[in-house]
Order: structure tokens, then C-alpha cells, then sequence
């Protein structure tokens, strides 16, 4: 039986559940982790609260009442659990295309494990199929632009949209990322970038695949 992109979606979320823990979890961005919030709310008092990456995410927590704590409250998170974009074997990852990145990448660096949760659409050999997102301080814009066409991408100004922290995105189109984690520090490296959507130096440790043929875990 063929599934639906959205049912495979559904189907890591709820294989998610068995990595939660009894403490508090860090919950991602996205359609994915919000099938993931969803199934969170059925196991309600099996955990104590939630570290959410974005007011998106916090919204939909506490409208399951689900308690959400401030990172700087809380210490080192068992886990964080988030979908993405693109990911690899390596499990290197491309995220932001929620536009949620900074965020995410503050949660997981606070996490001791990081639950990828993706459909088989997402797993690549090589990212950059889709455009990476980075996140920049408006006044810096253009700089960054050049700075990331002189890379050999193409990047694109995500209109009408604004970051939680009130910044803007450039999605950068066709980078071919032959090598993740030095990309990852080079962009960061531009004055004006406040993150990029390379999640590799700290790249995901467990992946759930959403495939026809069930949920497979890769590590
Ligand atoms: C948001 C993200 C998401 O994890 C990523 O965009 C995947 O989203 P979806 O689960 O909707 O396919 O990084 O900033």
C-alpha cells in the first residue's frame, strides 16, 4: 500500500514517542513535529514539559496543555526531536525551511540526543537540492548576499517573512554541499549571518525514516 507523504510524516512522529523520556523534552519545527506535538499530547503525563523551538511550536504545546519552560530554566535535555529539510547518511542535515533554524540549533546544541524524524523524500546523498536557509540581521542583508553569491550560491531574499528572533532569510540555491561541516562554519563565519541551516557539526543521532515499507531506524 502506498502512503501519503503526510501519513509517513505521521507515522515517524508516532515512532518518536518511544524516545521520549520522563523529563523534559525538546520539541522542533515544523509539520513533522507537529504530528510529533499531537502524539505528545496522548502520553501527557508520562512526561514532565517541553523546550519548544519556536513560538509555533510553543503555541501548539500549550494548546494541548503541555507546559513549556524557558531554556535558560531548565539544564541539559535528554532530547530534541525535529524533522528536516534534507538529511544524509552521515546524518548531516539541511533545516529552516520553516524558518525556525537558530532556535532549533540553540535546543539541540542543549541536547544530549538528537531524534531526526523524516519521509524518504528527505534522505539524500548529496544536500543542497534544497536551497539553504540562513538566517541574517536585516542592516546586513546584502553583504551577506554577496558574500554568499562569492560561495556559488544563488540567494533569495525569503519574502514577506520575518523570524522569530526579527530577522530576515536568504535561501540560497544551488550550492552543491560536497562538504557540510566546513560550509557550516565558512557561512557562519560572515559577519551579518546569525545562523545557517547546516546542521552537521552537530548532526542528528538517530533518524526515523518514514518509508511504505515502515519506520526505519538509522544511526
Ligand atoms: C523548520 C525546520 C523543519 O524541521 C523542516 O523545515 C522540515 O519541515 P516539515 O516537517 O514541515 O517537512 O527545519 O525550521
Amino acid at each position: 500500500m502506498t502512503m501519503t507523504q503526510e501519513q509517513l510524516k505521521q507515522a515517524v512522529a508516532r515512532a518518536a514517542i518511544d524516545y521520549v523520556p520522563q523529563g523534559i523534552i525538546g520539541v522542533g519545527t515544523g509539520s513533522t513535529a507537529n504530528f510529533f506535538i499531537d502524539e505528545l499530547a496522548t502520553i501527557k503525563g508520562r512526561f514532565e514539559a517541553a523546550v519548544a523551538s519556536s513560538e509555533a511550536t510553543a503555541q501548539r504545546l500549550r494548546s494541548h496543555g503541555i507546559q513549556v519552560l524557558d531554556l535558560n530554566s531548565v539544564g541539559e535535555l535528554e532530547i530534541y526531536v525535529d524533522g528536516a529539510d534534507e538529511i544524509t547518511r552521515h546524518m548531516h542535515m539541511i533545516k529552516g525551511g520553516g524558518g525556525a533554524l537558530t532556535r532549533e540549533k540553540i535546543v539541540a546544541a542543549c541536547s544530549k540526543k538528537f531524534i531526526c524524524m523524516a519521509d524518504e523524500s528527505k534522505l539524500v546523498d548529496v544536500l543542497g537540492k534544497f536551497p539553504l536557509p540562513v538566517e541574517v540581521i536585516p542592516m546586513a542583508q546584502s553583504h551577506v548576499a554577496r558574500e554568499l553569491a562569492k560561495l556559488g550560491g544563488q540567494p533569495r531574499l525569503r519574502a514577506g517573512f520575518t523570524t522569530d528572533n526579527g530577522n530576515v532569510i536568504l535561501d540560497v540555491h544551488n550550492l552543491v554541499i560536497a562538504n557540510p561541516v566546513e560550509l557550516e562554519t565558512q557561512i557562519n563565519q560572515i559577519v551579518g549571518v546569525v545562523t545557517n541551516g547546516l546542521f552537521s557539526q552537530r548532526p542528528a543521532d538517530v533518524l526515523l525514516l518514514g518509508t511504505t515499507g515502515g519506520v526505519k531506524i538509522l544511526r
